[in-house]
C-alpha cells in the first residue's frame, strides 16, 4: 500500500501536488502530452495552488474533470470553477487543454457531451477505456469518490465512460466518470484529509471487499493500486503496518 501520511492537510495537499507532477513529467517523457483527471471538493484547493509554482509544460497537458455538479462554471459548487480560479487561469495552459463537462446543459446532455469529448480526444474504439496519465480523486466522510456515492447501482458498470446520476443526499445531479474510466487509469492518487474521513479510510483500506458500499476502493487492479495521501486526522485509525 502506497500511504504517505502528513501532521497537516495543506503539507499532505501540497506533497500530492508534486507527486502529481512527478507522474506527469513521466507521462510526457513517454509520450510529448499527458492527461489530468481532477476532483472537486474542499481539499484540493491547497494540491491546485502548489502546481502552479510546479512549473509543467501546460500546453501539452489536457486538464478533465472526474465529476462536476450540474451547476453553471461560475456557480460557488462548480469542480470546473475551483479548479480555473486556484489553478488554471494562473497557469499557460491553452483553453483547448481543459476539457471540462459542460454542466450547464441538462444531466443526460452533459454525460453525453462529455462522454464524445473524452471518445474523439482518446480516440476510443468499441468498448475501449481512457487510459488518463494521472486521476486525482477524493474521498467523501461516507467513502464516496467521484460521484459515485455508496449504494450507487453505477458501481457495478464496467463498460460505461460517464454518467449523470442523483445523488439523493445531496438533493443535487451530478456528472461523474463511471468505474471503468477509474479502473483503467495509469496512475491514480488520492488526496484524503480531515477527522471525517478516518472511520471510512479505515473501512476502504483495512475493511471487506465492497466497493458497493464503499465506492473509494475502486481501484486500477496491479500493485500499487494508487498512492494515497493522507493527514494524521484521516490516518489516525489506521492499523500501523
Ligand atoms: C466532488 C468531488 C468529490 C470529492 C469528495 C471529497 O465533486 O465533491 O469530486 O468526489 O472528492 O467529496 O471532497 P473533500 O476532499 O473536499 O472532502
Amino acid at each position: 500500500m502506497n500511504l504517505h501520511s502528513y501532521p497537516d492537510p495543506v503539507v499532505a495537499a501540497e506533497a500530492c501536488a508534486g507527486y502529481i507532477a512527478t507522474k506527469l513529467a513521466e507521462a510526457l517523457a513517454v509520450r510529448g502530452y499527458a492527461t489530468l483527471a481532477i476532483s472537486g471538493g474542499n481539499s484540493p484547493k491547497p494540491m491546485f495552488a502548489r502546481l502552479i509554482s510546479a512549473e509543467l509544460p501546460w500546453d501539452r497537458l489536457h486538464v478533465f474533470w472526474v465529476d462536476e455538479r450540474a451547476v453553471s462554471p461560475d456557480d460557488p459548487e462548480s469542480n470546473y470553477r475551483l479548479a480555473n480560479e486556484t489553478l488554471l487561469s494562473k497557469v499557460p495552459i491553452p483553453a483547448t487543454n481543459v476539457h471540462r463537462i459542460r454542466a450547464e446543459l441538462v444531466p443526460e446532455e452533459a454525460a453525453r457531451d462529455y462522454e464524445r469529448e473524452i471518445r474523439g480526444f482518446f480516440r476510443l474504439a468499441h468498448g475501449q477505456m481512457p487510459a488518463f496519465d494521472v486521476m486525482h480523486r477524493g474521498m467523501g466522510p461516507d467513502a464516496h469518490t467521484a460521484s459515485l456515492f455508496p449504494g450507487e447501482s453505477l458501481i457495478e458498470d464496467r463498460a460505461g465512460l460517464v454518467a449523470a446520476v442523483y445523488v439523493e443526499k445531496k438533493q443535487q445531479w451530478r456528472v461523474t466518470l463511471l468505474p471503468g474510466p477509474l479502473l483503467a487509469a495509469r496512475d491514480t492518487v488520492m488526496l484524503v484529509t480531515g477527522g471525517d474521513k478516518a472511520e471510512p479510510l479505515r473501512a476502504v483500506l483495512q475493511g471487506p471487499v465492497d466497493p458497493v458500499h464503499f465506492p473509494a476502493q475502486l481501484m486500477p487492479q496491479g500493485e500499487p493500486t494508487a498512492a494515497w495521501f493522507l493527514d494524521e486526522a484521516a490516518a489516525r485509525l489506521l492499523a500501523k503496518a
